[in-house]
């Protein structure tokens, strides 16, 4: 069985005080769980989480990367500026910026290749849009989107990402997959993974993301191939992010 592992992804959110705020009261309220934790935050606050995390169990990440080493890319964060602020994770292909920086299967892949050779943990995001999901066209896209990172690596390299399955239309909406549509969506995600490595396949994290709360955290977890959780909204409030790691 592997280890479960809840991300809290805090989008474009937090200041320092309320940072502050959040992450000593997850700490505090951290026990002997069943879960490993992380938070991605915006770049910003790396350093924050550096300082006030260092020791603890809670890990931290990033929530995009440059395919760029350094250099003239005005904006963007390279894969070594997140190793020197300590980040373990980085979300790769968020839906957020599939939709908003018209982020290509292609562009996701390579973020995900520089993100492995840095040493940092990609966190690969797929997810089905509502229209494709009622076309039928659910493990076409998903498997797509996942199959663009597993050309780019080596086989031996699938072991070190973790997927995230987060349909769109669940993403801050409230509407969360029903646990029975979430696994069918990994069992997919882990049928692609053992074509390219079959004993990567076994060991590689699928967390799901889209409206996780603690109330419905334990059923989703419950699920043979749920590996976790990708949290948003959850993730900002100190009791419900530890109330999802908990569920576990
Ligand atoms: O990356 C996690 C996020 O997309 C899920 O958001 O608010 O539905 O938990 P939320």
């Amino acid at each position: 069985m592997r280890h479960k592992l809840v991300i809290g992804n805090w989008k474009m959110n937090g200041n320092r005080a309320a940072n502050t705020a959040l992450l000593s009261g997850i700490v505090a309220g951290l026990n002997d769980f069943g879960a490993d934790c992380a938070v991605c935050v915006p770049a910003p606050y790396l350093a924050q989480c550096q300082a006030e995390l260092a020791g603890t169990p809670v890990a931290w990440g990033a929530q995009d990367v440059s395919i760029h080493a350094g250099g003239a890319y005005t904006g963007e964060v390279s894969a070594a500026m997140l190793q020197d602020f300590g980040a373990t994770y980085v979300l790769c292909g968020h839906s957020e910026r599939r939709g908003y920086h018209h982020e290509s299967n292609a562009l996701v892949a390579q973020k995900a290749v520089v993100a492995l050779a840095a040493g940092l943990t990609p966190v690969v995001c797929v997810g089905e849009s509502l229209a494709e999901r009622e076309a039928g066209r659910t493990d076409e896209v998903i498997c797509a989107q996942l199959q663009a990172v597993l050309d780019a690596i080596a086989p031996e390299a699938v072991a070190n990402i973790v997927l995230a399955y987060e349909p769109v239309w669940a993403i801050g909406t409230g509407k969360t997959a029903t646990p029975q549509m979430a696994q069918e969506a990994h069992r997919s995600l882990r049928a692609c993974l053992a074509n390219k490595h079959a004993g990567a396949a076994v060991a590689v994290k699928i967390l799901y993301g889209g409206s996780m709360k603690p109330e419905n955290a334990k059923e989703l977890m419950a699920q043979p191939d749920i590996d976790g959780g990708l949290i948003g909204g959850a993730a900002l409030k100190s009791s419900d992010f530890l109330g999802i790691i908990q569920a576990v």
